[in-house]
């Protein structure tokens, strides 16, 4: 049977980031309870020239080729930070990406979960098309407001991935178990651009949703702890995988649990640094973990646990591929890490407070931002990008 899965990941997020000692120092708060007690260091920081649209691009246009390109035949694009109540983000990349006039484009919805929404329709697409490729993007801005208790838990950030028949980096199982609940945990109004939380009721939650949708996947595979090299989780902030985590360790002999404790520590380098970028989190734990770790080899099966406030939950497994490093962008995340610039915390304020919103038309000053796409304003209410 041909093997479907995930062929390529590309991650973008912006050039600027604040640093977690420094916003806890302004926020009254002891460094530790933000480094430790939060599990993050830094935390990107999303000017107003970039938005979901842009930072899709950013990240898929770096992994495509010319033939993917024209192969692809379907865009889902995953967000809750949308740009239009009407039209999809999908349509935008379209076109600045120069993808396959044929093709569908379409925006999900369902908090963080619907990413892994878009991977596993776009496994079940190319399951029936073999010869066709689906473009899958998840990208979002975290944004809770300045002085609230959920800043420390911001971030933003794209990542892109193509799903093909016999990818380079792993197969997506058919093993996908999956729950529903109407919660109100976590949600934004319509009218609203910054979310409505109540933390520890929405952590309470996500442990819920593991332990339950585990046991589930256990009782319906047969499978277990032991068959798993690794786990990846939907890292709101990183020491929420770790909850989550340490809730299933006990199953696990001594051996395994310092195994599976390794994997995490490796699947939350990039995300420590990142903050949440929501759809995105889960996929970017995911390239954390295959791009860190020095263990991980062909066969392996990894278990992803998809998290959506509201709230969906899904779990299921990845086997790794023999090359699956080759699928991910050489020095990528590097790369981007090292040339982002630390900006000081009234600084990020300013930014945070100078989004673009609301109708009346406006310029942006694009000098600073070095991406290759960028939002250049609004006009006639219609957003301008520019490809740099
Ligand atoms: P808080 O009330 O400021 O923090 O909010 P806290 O008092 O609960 O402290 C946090 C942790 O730091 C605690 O550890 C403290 O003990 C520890 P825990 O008990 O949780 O293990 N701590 C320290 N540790 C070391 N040294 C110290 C120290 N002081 C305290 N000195 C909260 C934290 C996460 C609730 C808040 O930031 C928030 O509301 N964030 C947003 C909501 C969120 O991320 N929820 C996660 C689950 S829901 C989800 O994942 C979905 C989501 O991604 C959205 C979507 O689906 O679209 C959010």
């Amino acid at each position: 049977m041909t093997v479907i899965g995930i062929d390529k990941m590309s991650f973008f997020s912006p050039q600027q980031y604040i640093d977690m000692v420094e916003l806890a120092n302004a926020r009254g708060e002891e460094p530790d309870k933000y480094l430790i007690g939060i599990g993050q260091t830094q935390q990107a920081v999303i000017p107003p020239t970039q938005d979901v649209v842009t930072m899709a691009a950013n990240a898929a246009d770096e992994m495509l080729t010319a033939s993917d390109r024209k192969a692809i035949t379907m865009i889902l694009f995953a967000t809750e930070s949308g740009i239009d109540n009407s039209k999809s983000g999908a349509v935008y990349l379209q076109r600045l990406l120069g993808i396959n006039p044929y093709a569908r484009t379409i925006e999900l919805k369902q908090a963080c979960y619907a990413g892994t929404f878009a991977l596993m329709q776009a496994r079940d697409y190319v399951t029936l098309h073999p010869t066709e490729k689906v473009l899958v993007i998840a990208s979002d801005i975290a944004r809770y407001g300045l002085k609230t208790s959920g800043e420390v838990t911001q971030g933003g950030g794209a990542v892109a991935m193509l799903v093909s028949a016999n990818p380079a980096i792993a197969q997506i199982n058919q093993d996908s178990q999956y729950l529903s609940r109407d919660v109100m945990d976590f949600w934004r109004p319509i009218y609203a651009d910054t979310a409505r939380v109540d933390g520890k009721y929405s952590a309470n939650i996500y442990q819920d949703f593991f332990k339950a949708i585990w046991t589930r996947y256990k009782q319906k595979t047969g499978l277990d702890i032991n068959n798993f090299q690794a786990l990846a989780f939907h890292l709101p902030f990183t020491k929420m995988g770790l909850k989550a985590l340490r809730d299933v360790l006990p199953e696990a002999s001594e051996t395994q649990q310092t195994n599976l404790m390794r994997e995490f520590e490796a699947s939350r380098v990039y995300n420590k640094r990142i903050g949440n970028l929501y759809t995105g989190s889960l996929y970017l734990s995911l390239y954390s973990l295959l791009d860190n770790s020095k263990t991980l080899k062909a066969g392996d099966h990894v278990g992803m646990f998809s998290y959506g406030s509201g709230a969906e939950g899904e779990f299921y497994s990845l086997t790794l591929r023999p090359h699956f490093k080759a699928g991910l962008i050489n020095g990528q995340l590097e790369e981007l890490l090292a040339n982002r610039k630390q900006i000081t915390i009234a600084e990020y304020e300013t930014i945070f407070d100078n989004q673009l919103s609301g109708p009346l038309d406006r310029q942006l000053d694009t000098q600073q931002d070095t991406a290759k796409f960028v939002l250049s304003g609004l006009k006639n209410e219609q957003r301008q990008y520019i490809c740099h």
